[in-house]
C-alpha cells in the first residue's frame, strides 16, 4: 500500500488536500484497489474513499468536496485483509469518529483484538485488521493525556505483525503521527511544513530532505518539526538524508506509460550502476560495501536470495559468480529461503537483491541469515531502504526511481551490480587477474551502447505482438543465462499481459515441454552466441527445428551475422554481438517491449497491471 501523511502552515499556502492526492498518485504502484483521505479542519475529521484506482476517488472529491486543511494523509490500498470495496477502503474511523488510521501491512493479532473490542461493545464496520488501531488508538488517547504519539506508542506495544501506521485526530489540527515496523515509511522535511510517505516519490515534488525511521518507531509529525521515538518512548537515533534525485524522474517524461520510458532508461541505469566502479589504479572500487576484503576471502559460499524479477537477475549472476570465483553459488526464493533450515555460516556470503528494498520475504531472508551469522550483502535500488538498512553491506543500482509496477531497468542494473560484485570478489581473492577483470569491465561499460542500439531497432518486434495478441499462451527457451532470460520473459507477459507463458531451460524440453507445441504456438527462443563454449549455440538451434517441426511459430532472437539460425525462425530478432555472460543485458530488451506491447494492444494498464503491487510489504 501507499501512503502519505502532511502537515502545512499558513505560511506555506498550500491545501493539504492537493499534497496528498498529488503524493498518492506518486505511490499508486504500490496498489491501487482503493484509495481514501482523511484530513482535520475546524475540529472536524474527514474521511473519503473509494474502491478502485485513485481516479475514483479524486471523482467522488470533485462531486463532494471536502474543507480546506492544513493536515491530512492519504492512502492507497493493496487488498489483503478484506476485499477492494468502499467499506474496507482507509481510512478507518473509531465509533467516535474522532480518528482516523491508514496502515500498510498486516495485524496479525487482529482477530483476537477485534474479539477484545467487540467485548468492550465496539462495533466494528469493516473487514479490515486495521480498523482494530482506530479503536485502540481511541481508548488510549486519553489516558495519554491527549497525546496521540504516546496512544500510538502504546497501541503499537499491542501489535503482532509488520505495519506502518498513520493517525489523525480531529482535535489535534496540527498533528500526524506514524509507526514503524517492518513496513516503509519516510519522513519528508520542508520549511513550516513536513510530509509522511511509504516513498520519497510522494513528497519529492517539495523537498529533497529526508528522514529514514527505524525499526519500531513513531514520528509525530507537526508543521514547525518532527519527534521521533522508539516504541517505549525513549527518543530515536534517525539518519538524515539528501535524495538525489528530481521529481521529473518520477513523472512520464512525454512517455505514455512509465514502462516505456523506464524501458528506454535501460542503457543509462546500466551507466549509472557502473559509474565509479574502476579507480585510479584501475582496481575496482566498492565505495558502500561495509565488508573487508579480509572478510570477502574467507567467504566460501554464496547464497543469493530476492523474489520475481530480482530473483531471475540472482540466476543470471550464478553463472557468472562461480565462473569468476570458483565459489560455489546457489540461488533462492527469499520465500522458500527463509522457512527452510539451510546450511549457512560465518563464511556464507548471502545476497539480497531487492529493487525497492523492502519486500517482506526477501527482508525476512536477510533476518534468517543473519540469525546464523551469515554476512549479507543487499543489492538495491531504493537508498535508505530496509533491506540494506539490516544488512551488513550494500551495493546500489542506480537505476533511478522506477515506478511501473513490473521491473524492467532495474533488472538489468541488478545484473550489472551482481555482476560487478563477482569480479570484486575474484579480484580480492585472487581468482582472476588483474587485466582479465578490466577485459570484463570494458566489455560491461560497452553495454549501454549496446543496449541503445537494440532499442533503436525495436519496432518489428512491436508489430510481432500485435500479430500474436489472440495466441492462448508463449512459451519461452533459453539455454545457460539465456534460461532466466527466458522465466523473465515469461514473466512479464504473465504479469503485462496476463497470458499464460512459460519459460524453460531449451535442454529440458524433451522432458516435457514439448508436449505443449501444436500449430501455431508462438515458441520464443533466445540463442547464445555462435562462439559461446560447450557448443550452446549448435544446442539450441536443434531445439529450434524440433519445436519448428511439430508446428510452432518460432520467435528467435539471435546475434547480428548468426545465419545457422536463418531457417528455421518464423521471426528473427537480432541483438548485437555481446560476451555470452553479457547477452541478457540485450536479449531481455526484445521480451520486455514484446509484453509491453502485448498489454497496450489488449488495451491493459501497463504500469499498474491488475492485482500486483510493486513492493509487496507483506507475506
Ligand atoms: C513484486 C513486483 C516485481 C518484483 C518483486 C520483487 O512482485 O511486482 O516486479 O520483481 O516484487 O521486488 P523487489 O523490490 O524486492 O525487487
Amino acid at each position: 500500500c501507499g501512503i502519505v501523511g502532511y502537515v502545512g502552515g499558513e505560511s506555506v499556502g498550500r491545501d493539504a488536500l492537493d499534497v496528498v492526492l498529488a503524493g498518492l498518485k506518486r505511490l499508486e504502484y504500490r496498489g491501487y484497489d482503493s484509495a481514501g483521505v482523511a484530513l482535520v479542519a475546524d475540529g472536524e475529521l474527514s474521511v473519503a474513499r473509494k474502491a478502485g484506482k485513485l481516479g475514483n476517488l479524486v471523482a467522488l472529491l470533485a462531486e463532494e468536496p471536502l474543507p480546506a486543511s492544513q493536515t491530512a494523509m492519504g492512502h492507497t490500498r493493496w487488498a489483503t485483509h478484506g476485499g477492494p470495496t468502499d467499506r474496507n477502503a482507509h481510512p478507518h474511523r473509531d465509533c467516535t469518529g474522532k480518528v482516523a488510521v491508514i496502515h500498510n501491512g498486516i495485524i496479525e493479532n487482529f482477530a483476537q483484538l477485534r474479539d477484545e473490542l467487540e467485548s468492550a461493545g465496539c462495533e466494528l464496520s469493516s473487514d479490515t485488521d486495521t480498523e482494530t488501531v482506530a479503536h485502540l488508538l481511541s481508548q488510549e488517547f486519553e489516558g495519554a493525556g491527549r497525546n496521540l504519539a504516546e496512544a500510538m506508542r502504546r497501541v503499537c506495544q499491542r501489535l503482532e505483525g509488520a505495519f506502518t501506521l498513520v493517525a489523525v485526530h480531529a482535535d489535534l489540527p496540527d498533528v500526524v503521527v506514524g509507526a514503524r515496523r517492518n513496513s516503509p515509511l519516510v519522513v519528508g522535511l520542508g520549511e513550516g511544513e513536513n510530509f509522511l510517505a511509504s516513498d520519497v516519490a510522494a513528497f519529492i515534488a517539495y523537498t529533497r530532505e529526508a528522514l529514514e525511521l527505524g525499526q519500531d518507531q513513531v514520528v509525530e509529525l507537526r508543521r514547525e518539526g518532527v519527534t521521533v521515538t522508539n516504541f517505549d518512548g525513549t527518543p530515536a537515533a534517525v539518519r538524515q538524508f539528501h535524495v538525489d534525485w528530481d521529481a521529473a524522474a518520477a513523472e512520464k517524461g512525454g512517455y505514455d506509460y512509465f514502462m516505456l520510458k523506464e524501458i528506454a532508461e535501460q542503457p543509462k541505469a546500466i551507466a549509472d550502476t557502473l559509474l565509479g566502479r574502476v579507480g585510479l589504479d584501475g582496481q575496482l572500487v566498492l565505495d558502500e560495501m561495509r565488508l573487508s576484503d579480509e572478510e570477502l576471502r574467507e567467504v566460501d559460499k554464496v547464497v543469493i536470495v530476492s523474489c520475481g524479477t530480482s530473483f531471475h537477475a540472482g540466476l543470471i549472476a550464478k553463472y557468472a559468480i562461480e565462473h569468476w570465483t570458483r565459489i560455489p553459488c546457489e540461488v533462492e526464493l527469499a520465500s522458500e529461503f527463509r522457512y527452510r533450515d539451510p546450511i549457512l555460516s560465518r563464511s556464507t556470503l548471502v545476497i539480497a537483491i531487492s529493487q525497492s528494498g523492502e519486500t517482506a520475504d526477501t527482508l525476512m531472508a536477510v533476518r534468517h541469515a543473519r540469525e546464523q551469522r551469515s554476512r549479507v550483502l543487499a543489492i538495491c535500488n531504493t537508498n535508505g531502504s530496509t533491506i540494506p538498512r539490516e544488512s551488513d553491506a550494500v551495493v546500489y543500482t542506480h537505476a533511478g526511481p522506477e515506478i511501473a509496477v513490473a521491473s524492467t531497468k532495474a533488472f538489468l542494473a541488478q545484473i550489472v551490480a551482481c555482476y560487478v560484485v563477482g569480479l570484486y570478489l575474484a579480484q580480492v581473492r585472487g581468482t582472476k587477474f588483474g587485466d582479465e577483470i578490466a577485459t570484463v569491465m570494458d566489455q560491461i561499460n560497452e553495454m549501454p551502447a549496446a543496449v541503445e542500439k537494440v532499442l533503436e531497432t525495436i519496432e518489428p518486434v512491436r508489430a510481432l505482438a500485435r500479430t500474436l495478441k489472440d495466441k492462448k499462451s508463449v512459451l519461452f527457451l533459453g539455454r545457460h543465462v539465456g534460461y532466466p532470460v527466458a522465466l523473465e520473459g515469461a514473466l512479464k507477459l504473465k504479469e503485462l499481459a496476463y497470458m499464460h507463458a512459460e519459460g524453460f531451460a531449451a535442454g529440458e524440453l524433451k522432458h516435457g515441454p514439448i508436449a505443449l507445441i501444436e500449430e501455431g504456438v508462438p515458441v520464443v527462443v533466445t540463442v547464445p552466441s555462435p562462439s559461446a563454449r560447450h557448443r550452446l549455440h549448435d544446442k539450441i538451434v536443434s531445439s529450434i527445428q524440433e519445436v519448428r517441426a511439430r508446428g510452432a511459430h518460432t520467435i528467435v532472437i539471435a546475434e547480428e551475422g548468426d545465419e545457422a539460425v536463418v531457417p528455421y525462425a518464423n521471426t528473427l530478432i537480432r541483438i548485437p554481438q555481446v560476451p555470452t555472460l553479457l547477452q541478457p543485458l540485450v536479449s531481455t530488451v526484445p521480451l520486455q517491449v514484446f509484453a509491453c506491447e502485448m498489454a497496450t494492444v489488449k488495451g491493459y494498464d501497463v504500469d499498474q497491471p491488475r492485482n500486483l503491487a510493486k513492493s509487496v510489504t507483506v507475506e
